[in-house]
């Protein structure tokens, strides 16, 4: 009960204070008062070390990546694995040694890991992923831009100066993961989250380099868990909430993908969760600290909901609707905290129709009783997708060579 409470206060919906106001001990608490409170025993490995992700990076990439910068061989680098591509394709000749010992190693699925599973995931993507790319596109796009560390790093990173193009970056791994052959030797998700892993061990690098950067090493294990449940954990609870048919299997397999793709962002199994009530354990434990307001968040989501605009209605007319649908994705504290404007309008209709079109999606109810503002509304979000889709498919992930020129 508690947990549910307070996952629903910062991700789903309801009302900061209520847990506070009733004197209720939370996660958040528990944890201030003794390090790393999440049971190892709830993840994928079934037992850890007990070590505090806060304090934890990613051991075999960072030096290899910072090795790389060293020798000056970022760029070179860059242009061989430009044609890397494919999951069961070889390694280009010429990398470094340590490089490829490490992508080698890095490329492999873990032993847990359910070719079945897998397959079962990506039929459950295609079928759902419309719900998905939205909820993870914009929802956690406005999301991440809530979490203050997430905010920073992204905004004085390499990317903050171009967020097309980071987006367009971005969005690669997330069609990656949904796509039908993500993990099978011609699909491209392990090459890309490996590529992503190489990136942020490059911005480990970087970052604390840059004039405006303060605090620790950015993207700690904490911090990949932290954006992790603003993907899958949030998807899945907004889709209970939106009341979607979905199987157990279903499910577990949409789970079982993001479980693989944490293990090859470098994400320890000590802290992968093994099940959905683990994984929204582990949601409430590192999210209620990890989230707020920043002047660079307010900028970066500002940029977004433009770019998104522009998608729907070039001109910008369409802005209105884009608040509201960004404000209806996320809590009402997200959406304050990110600045997103208010849309009385929008934002009552989005509601009420929204149940509508997920019913006529579902084949629950026949085309004609859907009111004719309902198709605007669902207009808007074909036109999302094809946005991070069409963005994605424009550029590749590469390993940044410097920060956001100041
Ligand atoms: C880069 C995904 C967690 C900060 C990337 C890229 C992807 C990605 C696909 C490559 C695109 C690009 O280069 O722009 C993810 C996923 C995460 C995650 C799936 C967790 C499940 C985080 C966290 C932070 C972060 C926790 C910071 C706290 C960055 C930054 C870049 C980056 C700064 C590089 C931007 C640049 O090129 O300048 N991430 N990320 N990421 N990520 Fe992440």
């Amino acid at each position: 009960m508690v947990d549910l409470s307070r996952r629903k206060v910062l991700i789903s919906g309801g009302t900061l204070g209520a847990l506070g106001a009733l004197g209720v001990v939370t996660p958040t608490q528990a944890r201030a008062a003794g390090g790393w409170t999440w049971p190892a025993s709830g993840s994928v490995a079934g037992t850890g070390t007990g070590a505090d992700p806060r304090w934890v990076w990613d051991a075999e990439a960072d030096p290899v990546v910072a090795s790389l910068f060293d020798r000056g061989l970022v760029p070179q680098v860059n242009q061989l694995l430009w044609d890397w591509n494919r999951n069961g394709q070889p390694l280009p000749d010429g990398l470094p040694e340590n490089l490829r010992d490490f992508i080698e190693h890095a490329r492999q699925l873990p032993s847990w890991a359910d070719r079945a599973k897998l397959e079962t995931a990506a039929q459950f993507n295609k079928s759902r992923g419309l719900y998905l790319n939205l909820l993870n596109g914009v929802g956690g796009g406005m999301l991440s831009t809530a979490i203050p560390k997430e905010a920073r790093s992204v905004y004085y990173s390499a990317g903050g100066a171009d967020m097309e193009d980071r987006v367009a970056k971005t969005s690669i791994l997330g069609f990656a993961v949904g796509a039908l052959n993500a993990y099978r030797p011609d699909g491209n998700c392990i090459v890309n989250a490996v590529k992503t892993r190489l990136t942020h061990a490059a911005v480990r690098h970087l970052l604390p380099q840059s004039p405006h950067w303060s605090g620790d090493i950015p993207i700690s294990q904490e911090d990949i868990l932290v954006t992790w449940h603003t993907l899958p954990t949030y998807a899945m609870g907004k889709m209970r909430e939106w009341k979607i048919p979905m199987s157990a299997a279903d499910s577990a397999a949409y789970l079982h993908v993001w479980q693989v793709t944490a293990h090859l962002l470098g994400v320890r199994d000590e802290y992968i969760p093994a099940t959905w009530d683990t994984a929204n354990s582990q949601s409430d434990l590192v999210l209620p600290p990890n989230m707020g307001p920043t002047p660079e968040g307010v900028e970066l989501t500002d940029i977004l909901l433009r770019q998104l605009a522009e998608q729907v209605s070039p001109g910008g007319v369409g802005r209105p609707l884009v608040n509201a649908l960004a404000r209806f994705l996320v809590s009402e504290q997200v959406a304050d905290w990110d600045q997103i404007p208010r849309e009385p309008f929008w934002e009552a209709t989005i509601k009420s129709v929204w149940p509508v079109l997920v019913k006529v999606r579902e084949g629950l109810i026949p085309l004609p009783l859907v009111p004719s503002i309902a198709w605007t509304v669902d207009e808007a979000l074909r036109q999302y997708v094809l946005f991070f889709l069409t963005k994605g498919q424009e550029t590749k992930i590469v390993i940044p060579t410097g920060n956001r020129p100041s």
